[in-house]
């Protein structure tokens, strides 16, 4: 049995310790494509083993290297892709939307696939978990409490930036824990006469404010810069989250994930099915034939 293990699109905290759960189980069986799907086109296949997986099991990131990939969406790009992909008796695919179209493609095409939702923003639509969130979230959270000890120093007001490109769940779950003076997490929650008047009303009271923002809403400077003319004598710091989310050391909980999505995967690949996709629904995680 030869099997390929790929990971496309962001990297995830916990995705190392799935890639460490394949190479225990399946050993010299197993083959990683270096880069994700360009890697998969340009044929950067390698033994599993040449990644060191034991090494990197309780970090964040990916030893196998991921890649964002627009040629495998081109039908020359694809072809060379499916060319080496049907060398293989399965293919294993880590990430997020994006990657579930690859793997459906590929399913389409006669390769046996196992796809593993893997990404940060938790916005794959078959399943209500993606790894990696909680860890996201709790380095949102950790990086608000680090700072504002600081903050309230001075009566500061500090706006975090936090990923999730343009879905708001990690805005969101970070705000339920840590109850910031102002969210936005969309469009609309961008009013300006709202948050000024509650930065000036804690200010007043001898009290910092904090507010977080999902990325790509608009950008840190702009909305510093507005919301200076309006808080005057008030200082505003700022702190982008960014890659800190997805760097960060993998949470149990994305742990604790990682082996229950390996073990569907285990169970994926003693069947026929043409594609399969872990999946979490009701807080439990099984296996979905599509
Ligand atoms: O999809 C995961 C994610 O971390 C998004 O939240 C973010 O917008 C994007 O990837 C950043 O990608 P890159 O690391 O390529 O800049």
């Amino acid at each position: 049995m030869k099997i390929l293990l790929l990971a496309s699109g962001g990297d995830a905290p916990g995705m190392n310790k799935i890639i460490f759960n394949l190479f225990k189980k399946y050993k010299s069986n197993i083959w990683a494509c270096e880069g994700g799907f360009k890697g998969l086109i340009e044929g950067k296949i390698f033994s599993l083993s040449c990644f060191e997986p034991e090494k990197f099991k309780n970090q964040a990131g990916c030893c196998i290297k991921s890649a964002r990939c627009l040629e495998f969406k081109t039908e020359k790009g694809f072809k060379k892709g499916l060319k080496n992909a049907k060398k293989f008796d399965a293919v294993v695919i880590l990430g997020g939307n994006g990657s579930f179209e690859g793997a459906k493609r590929l399913a389409s095409k006669g390769v046996k696939v196992v796809f593993v939702p893997v990404t940060i923003d938790n916005d794959v639509g078959i399943s209500e978990y993606s790894l990696g969130f909680h860890t996201a979230v709790k380095a949102c959270c950790d990086a608000i409490y680090n700072i504002m000890p600081s903050m309230n120093a001075f009566n500061r007001c500090c706006v975090f930036e936090v990923m999730g490109r343009k879905y708001d769940k990690i805005a969101f779950a970070v705000a339920q824990v840590t109850n910031p003076d102002a969210l936005i997490s969309n469009e609309e929650d961008l009013n300006f006469s709202k948050i000024s008047k509650i930065v000036r009303k804690n200010f007043k009271n001898n009290n910092s404010s904090f507010i977080v923002i999902r990325e790509n809403i608009l950008s840190l400077n702009k909305f510093v810069s507005t919301l200076k003319t309006m808080v005057k004598d008030i200082d505003i710091k700022t702190f982008v989250v960014g890659h800190l989310q997805r760097g960060t050391k993998p949470t149990k909980v994305d742990l604790k994930k990682a082996n229950e999505f390996s073990k569907c995967i285990f169970k994926s690949i003693k069947t026929k099915n043409m594609l399969d996709a872990v999946t979490v629904k009701g807080g439990k995680t099984f296996l979905k034939e599509y």
